[in-house]
């Protein structure tokens, strides 16, 4: 693992305490010799007409005192020297206790995963303490996106619905998270002849949920459905092995209604689930996909 401190950090802490040190002790000792007398005993600096600043010594146990606290920076640094990469006199770095507690962690949740080991999505499933790990995992990586409680929102899909863009089994989530999906769709517009056209292919997809408002355009519009076919099937059910969302059931994952599906049209769409292969090991995948399946399988639960 790379280390999070460069060796300039480390310097530019360093300098910046012994400059800091240093400094503290010119102040002190460049205020610490005993004033010169003078007639009324005050330094002649006056507020207000007449509170007056008296020339006494600082006080010893105040000098004493900020000796000590200046003693006390010089052992700290020496034992913690750049408070990152360098060992100190106690062997301690900032990075070697990351470590430490890094090892600590997988340590005391490594049994944990090994008796998840072996088991598929499937299996977990069913196992309270994979579906509790798997919700933590997601509500620290995923909600971001998906929601807390994995509900979705426009552009990010619901993942408790049971419709499914890449597919639902564990074969195809566990695919999802590893390697991320790519939800592409070109615009479309260039195969229309003019915006009507394209007005009236919006509603016939709109009537193949029973949601066109104008039958006539809809029905106008079917000829220009075919280029939509190629991906969205004849039938507008939709092909999980390109991402292509069934368009039947009124579950729209950028909104839909008349403006969204024309949108769709002309702009297309470029959707990204981020890779997560790299992120987790294949336990927590597994751990993932369960929790992720658990939610439209499980609703008795
Ligand atoms: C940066 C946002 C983001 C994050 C973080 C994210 N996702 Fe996604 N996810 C998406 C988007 C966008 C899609 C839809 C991709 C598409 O349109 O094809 C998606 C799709 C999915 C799908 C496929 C849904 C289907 O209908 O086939 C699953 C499963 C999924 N995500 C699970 C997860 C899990 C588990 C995590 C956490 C490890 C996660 N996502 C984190 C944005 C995100
Ligand atoms: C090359 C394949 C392809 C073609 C051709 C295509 N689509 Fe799509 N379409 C997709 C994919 C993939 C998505 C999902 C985009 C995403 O994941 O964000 C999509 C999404 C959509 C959506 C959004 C669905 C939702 O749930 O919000 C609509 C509406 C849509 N397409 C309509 C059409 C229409 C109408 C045509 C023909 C004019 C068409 N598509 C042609 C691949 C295609």
């Amino acid at each position: 693992m790379a280390d999070f401190v460069s060796d300039f950090w480390s310097y530019y802490v360093i300098a910046l305490s012994v400059f800091g040190i240093v400094f503290c002790l010119f102040v002190l000792i460049s205020n610490s010799r005993r004033p010169e007398p003078t007639a009324d005993n005050t330094t002649g600096h006056v507020w207000d007409g007449d509170i007056r600043e008296a020339n006494n010594p600082l006080p010893r146990w105040w000098m004493i005192l900020f000796l000590v606290t200046v003693a006390f920076s010089i052992g700290y640094l020496i034992y913690y020297p750049g408070l990152g990469k360098f060992p100190g006199i106690g062997g301690w770095t900032s990075v070697r206790q990351y470590h430490e507690e890094r090892a600590q962690l997988e340590a005391s949740v490594a049994p944990i995963y090994a008796s998840f080991a072996g088991k598929s999505p499937d299996e977990l499933m069913n196992n309270p303490e994979a579906l509790a790990i798997g919700q933590r995992l997601f509500l620290n990586n995923c909600a971001q996106c998906h929601g807390a409680n994995a509900r979705g929102g426009l552009h990010f899909p619901n993942l408790t619905d049971g419709d499914w863009l890449h597919g639902g089994d564990s074969e195809a989530i566990v695919e999802t998270i590893t390697e991320g999906r790519h939800g592409m769709m070109p615009p479309q517009a260039a195969n229309f002849d003019s915006p009507a056209d394209i007005e009236n292919t919006a509603q016939y997809v709109l009537s193949l949920s029973g949601s066109a408002t104008d039958p006539i355009k809809a029905q106008k519009g079917k000829k220009g459905f075919q280029v939509c076919a190629a991906c969205h099937g004849p039938d507008g059910k939709g092909n999980q092995d390109i991402g292509a969302p069934n368009l039947t059931d009124k579950v729209w994952l950028h909104g839909g209604g008349l403006r969204g599906v024309m949108y769709a049209i002309n702009n297309g769409f470029d959707s990204q689930m981020p890779v997560f292969g790299e992120t987790f090991t294949k336990e927590q995948i597994d751990v993932l996909a369960a929790y992720v399946m658990s939610l439209s399988h499980n609703k008795k639960n």
